[in-house]
């Protein structure tokens, strides 16, 4: 390589150095076409391609050791420990519940409101949110965290809410939600369970203050009554959505 570094662009040297740290990983770390679709980029790591990259060496197929190491039997609070990148919204809606004097079942329900944005990803927070603790919390909770996420843009005076500034702010005054968002919200306004997500927003739109003191110590107790954590480790039990869990812990394995 006799080309001067001062002639690279920075991302040209961001690549490089990716590539430098590489070579000295032991495994070939892939990244999946979903990544790549969010790099505006249709394409995909190819086995072939990576090994001529990489000669001589094998596929990761277990921890990223770029990642934090996480237990042998992870649980919830692990996860938030080690892979969810922001707690601090979370925890700010559960305490403002919590300290509103909400059963348990709607603290637990605004503490994993937004599991998915935090750990995995954002189009359809609330569908994948419910989907990764379906089979751990109770049915209303997830139900809840579903629905959510269409509650969010309808305002309902009865409780106070109204549609969130912070939302004109970030979307635009023009944005309407589409139609699936809007059917959503029609046939959770009729649903026995409406309240307990409707309880969500409400937590929600005051929980941004950046002083608030909040501690994942204080829900570990709620986690522990309301979250039924598997024995074998969250992700590494049969549970229809152990997979999405094992997927966060280990985000780069090949297969
Ligand atoms: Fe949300
Ligand atoms: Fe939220």
């Amino acid at each position: 390589m006799n080309e001067h570094p001062h002639s690279l662009s920075m991302s040209e040297r961001a690549d490089r150095l990716e590539e430098e740290k590489m070579h000295e990983m032991e495994r070939i770390i892939t990244r999946s076409t979903l990544a790549h679709l969010m790099d505006g980029n249709v394409k995909m790591d190819t086995s072939v391609e990576m090994r001529a990259r990489y000669p001589g060496k094998f596929f990761l197929m277990g921890d990223d050791p770029r990642l934090p190491r996480m237990p042998e039997k992870p649980t919830l609070v692990d996860y938030f420990r080690h892979r969810f990148a922001s707690t601090a919204h979370l925890l700010q809606s559960a305490t403002h519940a919590l300290k509103g004097g909400q059963p348990e079942k709607v603290v637990l329900a605004c503490l994993l409101h937004d599991i998915a944005i935090v750990s995995f990803i954002r189009c359809d927070h609330g569908y994948w949110g419910a989907q990764m603790i379906e089979p751990y919390v109770d049915e209303e909770v997830a139900w809840a965290v579903k629905t959510h996420q269409a509650l969010r843009f309808f305002p309902d005076e009865s409780v106070g809410y109204g549609y969130p500034d912070l939302y004109k702010q970030l979307f635009g005054p023009e944005y309407r939600p589409e139609p699936y968002i809007v059917e959503e919200y029609n046939r959770a306004r009729a649903h026995k369970w409406y309240m307990t997500s409707r309880l969500i927003c409400v937590n929600d739109i005051y929980s941004f203050d950046p002083n608030a003191k909040v501690n994942l110590d204080d829900f570990v107790d709620i986690i522990g009554r309301n979250f039924k954590q598997p024995k074998e480790g969250l992700g590494l039990d049969s549970s229809p959505s152990a997979h999405m869990w094992r997927t966060i812990l280990w985000p780069t394995r090949f297969l």
